[in-house]
């Protein structure tokens, strides 16, 4: 499921909620039934959460403690540590990089690696804000990529101000204001210039030309560009 809405929307308060940063001023969050702001520890087991920024939360001196650290607090033993962080790292395309220091990474790196410290702990739902608005292209690309793939095993809450990366989510959430302003399909939100407009939300160029020439948007911004250059290569530019 993605979250979207303007600067100040709520998306980041949502996912405050959820995992007990923040307390409600009225109403209740429940997670698996629980009360996150009164059960924090039993909700962060079962919810995974990635931030912006990917220099938070990697303090160790070698990746693989890095990843390691969750299931260190957990008392997990020493060998079962070891396969699973191998595990993660593998899920997360950087098996190798377990002795490399953290500071030596780039930023979808650093991002792959706060990943793996998270599935490392095995949870049910992942929770991401904006995991990809501090990388460059071929960092935002790598991150993605692992999360489109981990859609297919896990529930994951997404925000972003980037539609295009929730062209094949099942749903959206438009949060504006604090409100849930809508709770669409992403084709629906994208056909939608009202609602688009309304929440401050625009259509990225890929999108807007894809929605246009009428191919399906369920894909990748990288598939929907070689489907529009396909789409319009025959007629274009030939004399
Ligand atoms: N602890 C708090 N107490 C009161 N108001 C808060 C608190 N935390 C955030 N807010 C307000 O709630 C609103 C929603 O902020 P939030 O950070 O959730 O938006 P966002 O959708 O994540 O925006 P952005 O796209 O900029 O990340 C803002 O007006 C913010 O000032
Ligand atoms: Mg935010």
């Amino acid at each position: 499921m993605g979250v979207v809405g303007p600067n100040g929307g709520g998306k980041s308060t949502l996912v405050r909620l959820l995992n007990g940063l923040l307390k409600p001023d009225a109403g209740a969050a429940r997670v698996y039934g629980r009360n996150p702001a009164t059960e924090p520890f039993e909700v962060r087991r079962k919810v995974g959460m990635l931030f912006q920024n990917p220099d938070n939360g990697l303090v160790a001196p070698f990746v693989e403690d890095d990843v390691a650290f969750g299931l260190e607090n957990l008392g997990v033993p020493r060998e079962e540590m070891r396969v699973r962080v191998a595990q993660a790292m593998r899920a997360v395309g950087l098996s190798g990089y377990e002795r490399r220091e953290p500071h030596t990474l780039s930023g979808g790196e650093k991002q792959r690696v706060a990943l793996a410290g998270i599935l490392v702990l095995e949870p049910e739902v992942l929770i991401l804000d904006e995991p990809t608005s501090m990388l460059d292209a071929a960092g935002r690309r790598e991150v993605l990529e692992k999360v489109r793939y981990l859609r297919g095993e896990k529930t994951i809450l997404h925000a972003t101000h980037h539609l295009e990366e929730l062209a094949d989510a099942d749903r959206v959430l438009v949060l504006n204001d604090g409100e849930v302003t809508a709770d669409v399909t992403p084709d629906r939100l994208f056909a939608n210039a009202g609602l688009l407009r309304e929440n401050r939300l625009s259509l990225p160029p890929v999108l807007r030309l894809a929605a246009d020439l009428g191919l399906p948007l369920h894909r990748t911004p990288e598939d929907l560009a070689t489907e529009i250059l396909a789409e319009i290569g025959d007629g274009a530019g030939v004399p």
